[in-house]
């Protein structure tokens, strides 16, 4: 497993991350367990600040808070200087609850409720990035309702997609989210936002893909919202402010994944939207990016307790651990791929090919197809890397299983940021009719 961040094996030949031996993480906290690599994830937020600051372009670096969101992540961002995107009541309440400045939240989503869009406007948010022409209007009434003018951005949907080391040029209309660029709907919904009393139109938004091993596709999208831009001022006498250009950049799961630095993309970007502005004689707008992935992605480790094996002799052996799609339904979903290693024997040679399998009542609850480890035994720790992004975030109570406990470990230091779940968590919202009162019961 490679080894991310603070990440190492101590004298006691065990993994240790931010200073503290994961065999006392797992016995002060149990198990399954995410660790956060706290000095990691600043990192990363400084590698993205850093790198626009030495652009000399205004910036807004948004934390895509899907990927991971919990009250102290909120105060990491808010502390590094981000900004946070959030796409739902709960992403927004839980910045609030954590004093994340509302000026600094942009609220992305394909279908904002009208009680969305109103606590929104009340927390007085920095910006909707608005996704469709419905949404448009409801939008401005509310806004107009409450005498407010709202900051909003346009989400266009550029004809770039982009995936790992691929990227392709296409008309891409078939897409849920954002006006589309090629069809005209772009330059339409541009012209209905400019006339909306209620709304401020900041400028335009694109989200080309995730998991991004090149420049190109943003280089791409940059110089798509760039030729809209220059259309738009000569055509509707509107000059844009803010260029989005979204999320998506890559991290290493595994050998192979050839993510490049933060600076690199930044530079690629930045040098992308002063090129296509400047050479149009266009005021150089800011720009807005919105990391999830890369900014906790690989500073996340699952830590699991090692239970049952099933060896059947010529064709696999299953090692079961105590958790699995429940906390990390990405295999499942997406055939992910991860690497892992016992965290409690971490200098020992391998010895034998296992597959990780979950213990949910399901057969495609499966983590890691074919790794090698020791000679795994029942109550070894099993460490899988790389699990920060898109793990906590889409985790479920699938089988009633009660999702982990989060904690984030700095220079020696394990601070619980989120409890594991309870019985109580499980059943505390279930309701039992009056009429099912345990006085007749069929024998
Ligand atoms: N901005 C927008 C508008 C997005 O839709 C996304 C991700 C991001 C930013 C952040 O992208 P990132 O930097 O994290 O790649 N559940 C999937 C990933 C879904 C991404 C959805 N949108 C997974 O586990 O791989």
């Amino acid at each position: 497993m490679y080894l991310h961040g603070t990440s190492k094996i101590n004298d006691h030949g065990h993994l240790e991350i931010g200073g503290v031996d994961s065999t006392k993480l797992t016995a002060d906290f149990g198990t399954p367990l995410y660790v956060f690599d706290e000095a990691l994830v600043r990192q990363r937020c400084r590698e993205y600040v850093d790198a626009f600051r030495a652009s000399g372009f205004k910036f807004q670096v948004a934390y895509a808070s899907k990927a991971f969101l919990v009250k102290a992540m909120c105060r990491i961002a808010l502390e590094e200087g981000m900004s946070l995107d959030v796409v739902s009541d709960g992403e927004l309440f839980t910045a609030l609850e954590a004093g994340f400045p509302a000026e600094r939240i942009h609220f992305h989503g394909n279908n904002k409720t009208p009680q969305e869009i109103e606590m929104a406007i009340d927390a007085k948010i920095g910006c909707f990035v608005v996704d469709n022409f419905v949404e448009m209007q409801m939008l401005n009434a509310i806004a107009a309702h409450k005498q407010q003018k709202v900051n909003v951005l346009l989400r266009v949907t550029p004809g770039v997609e982009a995936h790992t080391h691929e990227f392709i040029s296409t008309g891409q209309t078939d897409s849920k989210f954002g006006f589309d660029l090629g069809n005209g709907s772009a330059f339409k919904a541009i012209q209905e936002a400019a006339q909306l009393s209620n709304l401020e139109l900041l400028g335009i938004h694109s989200h080309i893909g995730s998991q991004i091993f090149e420049v190109e596709g943003f280089q791409m999208a940059a110089d798509r919202l760039a030729s809209l831009a220059v259309k738009v001022r000569s055509e509707l006498q509107v000059t844009f402010k803010v260029i989005n250009l979204g999320g998506g950049f890559g991290i290493r799961y595994v050998a192979g994944n050839t993510p490049l630095p933060i600076a690199v993309y930044v530079k690629a970007i930045t040098d992308a939207v002063r090129e296509n502005f400047s050479s149009n004689d266009y005021p150089l707008p800011e720009i807005w990016v919105e990391p999830g992935r890369s900014i906790v992605g690989d500073a996340g480790t699952t830590l699991y307790t090692v239970g049952t094996s099933k060896d059947i002799p010529g064709v696999r052996k299953y090692v079961a651990v105590d958790g699995g799609m429940t906390d990390n339904p990405r295999p499942a979903l997406y055939d992910s791929v991860y690497e892992a290693m016992l965290a409690n024997r971490a200098t020992e040679e391998s010895q034998e090919v296992v597959t990780i399998a979950g213990k949910c009542c399901e057969s495609g609850d499966m983590l890691i197809w074919d790794l090698s480890l020791p000679k795994v035994n029942n109550g070894d720790i099993l460490a899988v890397s790389c699990t920060g992004a898109y793990n906590y975030a889409m985790a479920s109570n699938y089988n009633r299983i009660r999702r982990p406990a989060v904690v984030f470990v700095k220079d020696g230091q394990a601070d619980l940021v989120v409890k594991r779940e309870s019985f109580n968590d499980i059943v505390g919202n279930d309701v039992i009719p009056e009429r099912m009162k345990l006085t007749s019961t069929r024998v």
